[in-house]
């Protein structure tokens, strides 16, 4: 059975740049399967994500393909496109303020798409628009359609904006940093919503974050990425217990774990490469402290398989043997 979605061999071009902003990308989610996408600022996470709904840069030059409930998306028609989004796939964005429009209620704003688009009558759209504000835990949801944006805090608009990504009954949720503009408390919150929605109704997740320990704690399988390229994936527990790249293992020894003993952080030297330098072999050679000159700087490297993981290292290998 086909992927919910199914990316393979994505690359994304601009002229005037020196490297793609996607090189090849492959990902997959499974029906009702929860999958992260973890990397650097930079590293095309968002741009993989957008795919999806079809929203390349409008000077990018696109090859490969993106299959998202079986209908492909590079070169499809506007009104495939629009399919897709309307009954497949929605997608969460870090910034519920730079989604909503200021001067609409949320009402109107959560009705619209369930009238317009599926067709629904005012005092369906209603109740309809009541119980996804319920589903994600909205007290008093009467009072809250009465509200204006600027009348909610961040926490309570981003829960307003995953009952708007509801609306379509999507198949595949879309999560860009969800939790980013918000507080610790708050974004454990959103992650519950997220989690319990997604389990009830059976969705698969594509969570992009740059928190390698909670995308792990939340998702069943993990990718990697760096400069548009997928570093890694794994299992999500495989991954963070023995990541194979350095790259990954970098990430995991920047940043403080989510539970457990306190650990020396190292940050990764260097920092990431620029779209406007072209590369020959690894994007990430000229940061590792495992790369070997002539060899990881010139040849380029596949994913390799591991099990049920992938890595693109051409010293995987020796450096599993190393520790
Ligand atoms: N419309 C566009 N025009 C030109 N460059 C773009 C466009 N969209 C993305 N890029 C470039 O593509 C690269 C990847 O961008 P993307 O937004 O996917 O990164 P990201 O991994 O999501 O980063 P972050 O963690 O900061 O959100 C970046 O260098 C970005 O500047
Ligand atoms: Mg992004």
């Amino acid at each position: 059975m086909a992927a919910l979605l199914d990316i393979r061999d994505l690359r994304v071009t601009m002229p005037g740049l020196g490297r793609p902003i996607l090189d090849g990308v492959r990902l997959s989610v499974a029906d009702g399967e929860a999958v992260a996408l973890v990397g650097e600022s930079g590293s095309g996470k968002s741009v993989t994500a957008r795919s999806a709904l079809g929203l390349f840069p409008s000077t990018a030059s696109v090859t490969g393909s993106v299959l998202v409930g079986g209908t492909e998306i590079v070169g499809a028609t506007a009104s495939a496109v629009r399919g897709v989004r309307t009954s497949v796939a929605s997608m969460i964005f870090q910034d519920p303020r730079a989604g909503v429009n200021p001067v609409r209620r949320v009402g109107d704003f959560l009705t619209e798409p369930l009238r317009r688009i599926r067709g629904f009558g005012k005092r369906e759209a209603d109740a309809r628009a009541l119980e996804l504000l319920d589903a994600v835990g909205l007290h008093d949801p009467g009072h809250v359609l009465r509200c204006f944006p600027h009348e909610l805090s961040g926490g309570m608009l981003q829960r307003v904006m995953i009952a708007y990504a509801l609306t379509a009954d999507p198949r595949l949720l879309l999560c860009d940093e969800p939790t980013t503009a918000l507080d610790v408390t708050t974004q454990a919150e959103i992650m519950a919503i997220l989690g319990r929605l997604r389990r009830g109704r059976g969705l698969g997740m594509l969570l992009i974050t740059h928190d390698l320990d909670l995308a792990a704690a939340v998702c069943d399988r993990v990718y990697v990425m760096y400069a548009g390229r997928i570093m890694e994936y794994a299992p999500a527990a495989a991954l963070v217990a023995h990541p194979r790249h350095p790259y990954t293992a970098g990430l995991l020894g920047s940043a403080p774990p989510l539970s457990g003993e306190p650990r020396r952080l190292t940050p990764i030297p260097g920092s990431p490469l620029s779209l406007a330098h072209g590369v020959d072999g690894c994007p990430f050679a000229a940061r590792c402290t495992f790369a070997e000159p002539g060899v990881c700087d010139v040849t380029v490297p596949a994913l390799q398989k591991y099990g049920d993981s992938e890595t693109a290292c051409l010293r995987a290998g020796q450096i599993l043997e190393a520790r």
